[in-house]
């Protein structure tokens, strides 16, 4: 979603903010601007589509030291080089961009601008002409942003450039995320600390409601009734190598290949001199205390918590219901006496999942963050947090992450059961590596996988995931990979729900890829395929070694039944990869996705 990138020092600030922005370009975007000032005025150039085009835009020939950058994903009026930020105020004395959503930009429209002739359709630039009108009227630039943001309903991350300043950044946010990074004679602004790595790995964090003012030597750190605060910076644990393609021709390859080493470096992670799971305490002890989890997320990690539910229920007896995030606060149900609430989310940012925390927490009920992102906003609101230990995930369709939320929902569930004092028949660490080697050999079939994609998908317009039990949680995940990289509408059904409907979409050759990965339920998924070929699909069963029948397409290694989902997804993400790429689509970058949902 929206990016922002800012710097102030002595280089040459549009070369840093644009490199920035290709950093960011992975959160997903349709437009990108940035705004310069050489001390002689501001220049903005602006774009609809990729930061290369915005490349070719921009005049070398203006050199400034100052600057601020944005990708917009639209809300707010069509993507177009119009809405795109930056925004200027009426007189071109204020440049700003911002990442949310002004709540009430309408009502302060009506209230303070209508006299103002606005230049686009975004809410954004309401905030801007604001500032413009509370300095008309007499305020210093600080105040006057300080009072904008007062009566600012929504979330917001901004860095404004005052014209008539060349030495500063004024920057705020609120409920979006936002970082300043320090550096020697430079200071620098970004959303996420991947776009600033290039020049530091120094950041402060920003809570909600504060305000920065961002020189080169300084960034002081106010509330918003201008109290300035104390905040040491943080090393960001990341490397600029981790952030790179390699050798690969797409961030998602390379994120499917490593699958095997985060589950690797999952079990290292998670496990105590003595080899054994340990996870902290008092997470233990508050999952132990309470009767019924909650699990909040959105798209894949909301997959994730599907199969969480499974491994929790069956190894740590604790009841859990899974819901999908956008849905729960406005339809919350009846909660148990001693609810406590599980967060996963791969970005931590997902504003859908903090409305249930922010409004949970009000509720005093605890909450537990599993994420990718230490010092998100989900990981900072929430009493405790596991990590995923993925290292980035860049690509929009999420891979790695969903196997990570996999791997530490079940070294949860491990622990949880053992501080119950039940017994869980089978060793997780070592079933965990068994699946590590069995994702390998799985991604060593890329070519089989390459093979299935093109015979089934290639031009085919729709394709269905059928199975049981696990299995249909992990079809649900393979139908949203391929419906959001390849752009064929894809469902994930529970094999004996077809019948009752939507087997009637199932037509002559109609693509119907089926899991059979569990023992109880093989018979009864086998009864489903048979069904729809009946009805003229052309089957593709990828099923566990062991269960596997003569006519089956691919066959999985075989390893523990309830971690089949760690693995059997990987075949599912190749062949959506490899439709995408038949189909000649953005695989990175998939239309009108984001990669951290930031707005609600
Ligand atoms: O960062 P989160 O895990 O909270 O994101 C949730 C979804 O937006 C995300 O999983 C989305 O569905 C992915 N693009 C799926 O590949």
């Amino acid at each position: 979603m929206c990016g922002i990138v800012g710097y102030i020092g002595n280089q040459d600030a549009k070369e840093i903010l644009l490199r920035g922005l290709e950093k960011l370009e992975y959160r997903g975007y349709d437009s990108a601007g940035i705004a310069v000032n050489n001390g002689e005025g501001v220049h903005v150039f602006k774009e609809k589509g990729r930061i290369a085009d915005l490349r070719n835009s921009v005049d070398n020939s203006v050199k400034a030291n100052i600057g601020i950058g944005h990708t917009r994903w639209a809300t707010h009026g069509v993507p177009s080089k119009k809405n795109a930020h930056p925004h200027q105020s009426a007189s071109g004395r204020f440049t700003i961009v911002h990442n949310g959503v002004i709540e009430n930009y309408e009502e302060l429209k009506q209230q303070y601008l209508q006299d103002v002739p606005l230049q686009s359709d975004t809410d954004t630039e309401v905030v801007v002409q604001l500032i413009e009108l509370f300095v008309n009227e007499g305020m210093e630039v600080e105040e006057a942003i300080r009072k904008t943001l007062k009566q600012i309903k929504g979330s917001y991350a901004i860095a404004v450039l005052d014209e008539q300043n060349a030495d500063t950044i004024f920057v705020a946010k609120n409920k979006s995320p936002l970082l300043v990074g320090i550096g020697e004679s430079f200071n620098v602004v970004a959303s996420d600390a991947m776009a600033m790595l290039q020049v530091t790995n120094q950041f402060k964090e920003l809570m909600d409601q504060e305000m920065v003012i961002v020189t080169k030597d300084r960034a002081v750190i106010k509330n918003l009734d201008g109290e300035v605060i104390e905040r040491a910076p943080f090393t960001a644990e990341l490397d600029a190598s981790d952030i790179e393609k390699g050798t690969y021709p797409h961030y998602m390859l390379k994120e499917i290949d490593e699958q095997p080493l985060v589950i690797r470096k999952l079990i290292q992670a998670y496990q105590n001199e003595n080899g054994e799971l340990e996870i902290d305490p008092k997470i233990v002890e508050a999952l132990n205390q309470s009767d019924r989890l909650y699990i909040i997320a959105a798209g894949t990690s909301y997959h994730a918590g599907l199969v969480g539910k499974q491994l929790i229920e069956k190894m740590a007896k604790i009841p859990v219901e899974v819901h999908v995030a956008s849905e729960f606060s406005y339809n919350m149900p009846l909660l148990s006496e001693k609810p406590m609430f599980i967060f996963i989310s791969q970005s931590g940012e997902t504003a859908d999942s903090r409305a249930v925390l922010v409004e949970t927490k009000k509720l005093g009920y605890p909450a537990l963050t599993i994420t990718n992102v230490p010092g998100s906003t989900l990981s900072r609101e929430a009493d405790y947090t596991l990590l995923l230990h993925a290292g980035p995930e860049i690509a929009v369709a999420s891979t790695k992450a969903y196997t990570a939320q996999i791997a530490v929902l079940a070294i949860l569930a491990n622990v949880t059961a053992k501080a119950r004092n039940i017994a869980v028949d089978f060793d997780l660490v070592k079933e965990l590596g068994i699946a590590a080697n069995a994702m390998e050999i799985l991604c060593d079939a890329k070519d089989e996988m390459e093979r299935i994609a093109r015979e089934y998908l290639a031009t085919t317009r729709n394709c269905f995931f059928i199975g049981r039990s696990i299995d249909y949680f992990v079809c649900l995940e393979g139908a949203l990979k391929l419906k959001e990289i390849s752009y064929i509408q894809a469902e994930g059904f529970a094999g004996g729900e077809l019948k009752h409907g939507t087997i009637a979409l199932i037509e002559e050759g109609t693509p119907v890829i089926a899991l059979a990965t569990q023992e109880n339920v093989n018979l009864s998924i086998r009864g489903n395929v048979k069904e729809v070929v009946a009805r003229g699909a052309n089957p593709c069963v990828i099923s566990m070694k062991g269960l596997e029948m003569e006519s089956d397409r691919f066959v999985i290694p075989q390893i523990h039944d309830l971690l089949t989902p760690l693995i059997s997804v990987v075949p599912l993400q190749l062949i959506a990869y490899y439709a995408a790429l038949h189909r000649d689509c953005d695989v990175d970058k998939p239309r009108n996705l984001a990669k951290s949902v930031t707005v609600e």
